[in-house]
């Protein structure tokens, strides 16, 4: 949906939020900026105005996003494909796009169980269609917030079973928690509530690649946006997988993790990623 109607109608609704404030489409949010850049329509004139302020400070930000939901889709496929994961807990989900998490996972192995989870009203209002499931498979979606991990994984375990290898998803989210907000707390707390065989796929916004360029376009889209952005270098975001075993290729460009063909890889991007599996 474009324009500055209420996506999915829920204009000042409470719905399965519950108490919290009313989203607010005159300041930019995460989930519909990236939504713009990948060319969807769910996003409003400040999204979009966010969105042509980072476009402007780094024009590679559109190949950036692309690659990085291509990194998400070869990542899972490894997860489901080669490394035998069934079950998913996806964090920082987005609106729906090409490629969503279940349906990578399932068209490699049919029962593979995913968990969904954002915080944004516009990707609840998207989230039937993160519910498309095939037996005997299953998804699920919770409306919570990273930083709340309590609910989280109490909630997630309506649909996962934890003492079963997870692969815990953190695409492109980890950009969007500042320090003060403790991310690697947040990270290892993830990872030691899954077993041993669990992994962490993770990508996150570079602050060491383009390095001028990004520094200016977190400035123009923390000035707009509700989120603040915390671009990392490679040695931070490294530090996400301590005490886990780097699957080759490691830590890289997204675009060189894997790459299916000479064309993805030599796309560019800005952002980190990589896939860590628990000894
Ligand atoms: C840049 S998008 C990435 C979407 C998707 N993972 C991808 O890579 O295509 C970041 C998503 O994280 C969500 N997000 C940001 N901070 C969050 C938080 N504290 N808790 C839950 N979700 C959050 C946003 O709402 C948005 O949907």
């Amino acid at each position: 949906m474009s324009g500055d109607t209420e996506p999915g109608g829920r204009q000042g609704a409470d719905g399965p939020g519950g108490d919290r404030d009313p989203f607010d489409t005159s300041v930019a949010h995460s989930a519909r900026v990236h939504d713009y850049w990948l060319g969807g329509k769910d996003n409003y004139a400040a999204d979009r105005a966010a969105g042509d302020a980072v476009i402007a400070a780094y024009p590679g930000i559109v190949k950036s996003v692309r690659a990085n939901r291509a990194f998400l889709a070869r990542a899972v496929h490894f997860l489901a494909a080669e490394a035998g994961i069934r079950q998913f807990l996806d964090i920082g989900t987005g609106i729906p796009a090409a490629n969503n998490t279940h349906e990578v996972a399932q068209a490699a192995a049919r029962d593979c169980r995913v968990v969904y989870v954002d915080y944004d009203p516009v990707v609840l209002a998207h989230a039937r269609a993160l519910l498309t499931s095939s037996a005997p498979g299953a998804t699920d979606y919770i409306d919570a917030d990273l930083r709340d991990l309590d609910t989280i994984l109490a909630e997630a375990a309506r649909t996962l079973d934890f003492s079963r290898p997870v692969a815990v998803m953190l695409i492109a989210v980890m950009h969007l928690i500042i320090d003060q907000d403790r991310p690697y707390e947040i990270v290892s707390r993830l990872m030691d509530a899954v077993p041993a065989g669990s992994y962490l796929a993770l990508s996150q916004v570079a602050s060491d690649i383009e390095a001028e360029q990004m520094a200016e376009a977190a400035r123009r889209y923390n000035r707009l946006a509700h989120e603040t952005q915390r671009h990392r270098t490679h040695a931070e975001v490294a530090r996400f997988f301590d005490g886990l075993e780097l699957v080759e290729p490691g830590l890289v460009p997204v675009q060189e993790w894997r790459p299916r063909s000479e064309v993805e890889a030599r796309t560019r991007s800005a952002m980190w990623g990589g896939v860590g599996r628990k000894r």
